[in-house]
């Protein structure tokens, strides 16, 4: 939530900046705004709304030319999304510019404690006490090398809640500083072609991602201070010296462009096949075994687990759901699925022969963040799979298994979603290897399984045209249901999530089975229903119920859209539309299943005139509780 970006360099500050911006626009889009440094004066610009609106300003009113500016990207928290309270902002004298990620909770009693020595505020938000916190400990602050750092220190330790901030001063040209506290930041290295160094700084890589792949990790309660010559400085609160990690951003700059789709998320959901195969690489081996050399856990301690949590939010929750089957099932280890947000309010049993499995695609996810480091306060050991390296929630498990997604730029999840799903297949799998539960021939017959998924998905991929045409006349639809048992249940969820965010149509997924329990009271003349047929191969089939599910209400005037799998002639007299998927193994359902729901939530929303990559009152990373 809210994209940060800030640039010290030979370059002009304001296209950096900007281009920045336009990368981390999905982080928010309620206002965006910038400020530059020049000869000792800052001049911002800042719009309520999309980036463009901030940009025809630009045009009107162009900003001095600068080699220092920092910009914002707002998901608005305290103070509605007007031009008042876009960031960055600025101190009563004018001298310090601010752009904050987070929520300062003490903000209150800060502002109060300022007001009373007659500084007026000019926003509602709880950034602007940082602002003049910032210039009033600056005043104060010995003159030398170090001082904005220092001033930011003293700032940063009186501040409780989330914050990233980065702040500039007018009477300090060449250094940037930048502080954090549970929400995201990471510092880009680069050099010109002329040899000068240059310092980003950035939400996440993809801000700078076009300059350089050459980045720093912060940790948390850490300080940076990036000087044109002295280069990065990092520090803790009390002013400790810290040694950061450096990595190289695997991601090129081509893998964050639209491609020639008119949506993000259409190129997110073509690039599926690959997703998956990429997510797949390295870790089938040769003889059929899995090799996940990264789970940093001993076969010991994966033996002595005794019970596996999985958390997360959303759309990754809804892959943790499709966990519980896969875990269970081959592992025979009860397996708990929750929420991230009720998790640790809960008082969960766990302890160290616990699992908890976090899934995070953006790693930032404050919700699953605070849940895992519950997790491990209670001494269980944690297994992330997230997608975006160097994330803290990595950072700060046991263990991490990377989806290898590429970035996901469109805020609605898809490739991360069905990455997640197959990460989640590796780690029951790979937990029922090593504690012998499966023979080796039938885990080598699982792999085959998973092997063949990226063809699968890309045949589903080949026959979307007849889903496009049904999304479009679907659009005028008040309420869609989406029915699914087993596996099919969270497919069935996510599907109603996809339609929810990018369409804003009432949408809800249910356990086909508990239909008769209330649900489909709400089923009426002509209300779509969208069903998703579990295998009719498969042993413990609900097949038959499910389509006699189908029958009920069809027979209670619902329109019938029914994904099934190839040759189940079963439910063709019953659809009124039939969306057919390849035949895949049982478990392994959900990943050709959910692709034509996002297809078709892509195309409602879009025939609805709608931004489909940045559906309203929505960020891409979730970095507030
Ligand atoms: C929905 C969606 C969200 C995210 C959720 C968790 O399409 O994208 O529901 O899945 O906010 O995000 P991550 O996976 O980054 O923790």
């Amino acid at each position: 939530m809210c994209g940060i970006v800030g640039y010290v360099g030979p370059q002009g500050a304001l296209d950096v900046v900007l281009e920045g911006l336009r990368r981390l626009e999905y982080r928010g889009y309620d206002s965006a705004g910038v400020a530059v440094l020049s000869d000792g004066e800052l001049s911002t610009a800042k719009k309520a709304g999309k980036l463009a609106n901030l940009e025809k300003v630009l045009a009107e009113e162009p900003l001095p030319s600068s080699t220092i500016g920092i910009g914002h990207t707002r998901w608005a928290t305290h103070g509605g999304p007007t031009d008042r309270n876009a960031h960055p902002h600025l101190s009563a004298d004018g001298k310090v510019a601010v752009v904050h990620n987070g929520i300062i909770e003490n903000f209150a009693l800060l502002r109060a404690e300022i007001e009373a020595t007659g500084t007026e505020f000019s926003s509602e938000t709880d950034t602007e006490v940082v602002a003049h916190l910032l210039a009033a400990v600056y005043r104060e602050t010995p003159a030398g090398e170090g001082r904005l750092a220092e001033a930011m220190r003293a700032v940063s330790r009186r501040l409780d809640g989330a914050f990233t901030l980065v702040a500039t001063h007018a009477d300090e040209p060449d250094t940037l500083v930048a502080s954090r506290r549970n929400s995201p930041l990471v510092v880009g290295i680069g050099e010109t072609a002329d040899g000068t160094a240059e310092y980003f700084l950035g939400s996440d890589v993809a801000a700078f991602i076009g300059h350089t792949r050459n980045a720093l990790e912060l940790g948390q309660d850490q300080v940076v201070e990036l000087h044109r010559t002295r280069g990065a400085t990092v520090t803790d609160f009390a002013g400790a010296p810290v040694e950061p990690t450096s990595y190289t951003v695997d991601w090129d700059a081509a893998a964050a462009e639209k491609g020639g789709y008119p949506w993000f998320m259409l190129k997110e959901i073509a690039e599926q096949p690959q997703a998956v195969a990429d997510t797949l690489l390295g870790r089938l081996g040769e003889s059929g075994e899995l090799v996940l050399d990264e789970v940093r856990l001993s076969d010991q301690e994966l033996r002595d687990i005794d019970k596996v949590f999985v958390v997360a939010c959303g759309t990754a929750y809804h892959a943790g759901l499709i966990a519980k089957y896969a875990i269970e099932h081959w592992t025979r280890i009860p397996v708990e699925v929750e929420v991230a947000s009720e998790f640790r309010y809960r008082d969960p049993v766990l302890d160290r022969s616990t699992l908890v499995v976090v899934i995070s695609q953006s790693g930032e996810t404050m919700d699953t963040l605070m849940a895992l480091r519950h997790a491990r306060e209670q001494k269980a050991r944690v297994l992330a799979i997230c997608n975006a390296n160097g994330s803290t929630i990595p950072r700060e498990s046991d263990a991490v298994l990377y989806t290898h997604a590429g970035p996901e730029v469109a805020v609605a999840s898809t490739k991360g979603f069905l990455t997640q799903v197959v990460a989640c297949y590796l780690v029951g799998l790979f937990l029922a290897q090593v504690r012998g539960v499966k023979y080796e021939d039938e885990i080598a017959a699982i792999v085959d399984d998973l092997r063949r998924l990226p063809e699968a998905v890309a045949k589903v991929l080949e026959q979307m045209e007849p889903v496009r045409e049904l999304g479009r006349e679907l659009a005028d639809a008040n309420t869609i249901l989406f029915l699914g048992r087993h596996v099919g249940f969270p497919v069935a969820l996510e599907g109603a999530l996809k339609l929810k965010e990018l369409a804003y149509i009432h949408a809800e997924g249910f356990a086909a089975g508990e239909l008769k329990h209330g649900p489909i009271a709400v089923v009426d003349q002509g209300t779509p229903v969208v069903v998703v047929v579990p295998s009719p191969r498969s042993r413990n089939s609900v097949h038959g119920k499910v389509v006699s599910n189908i029958q009920e209400v069809r027979a209670r005037g619902a329109r019938t859209i029914v994904i099934a799998e190839e040759g189940d002639e079963d439910v063709v007299p019953f659809a009124d539309h039939l969306i057919r998927v390849p035949r895949t193994p049982t478990l392994m359902a959900p990943v050709v299943t959910t692709v034509p729901l996002q297809v078709l939530a892509c195309e409602i929303a879009d025939t609805r005139g709608f931004d489909v990559d940045q559906p309203r009152n929505l960020a891409k990373s979730v970095t507030v509780e």
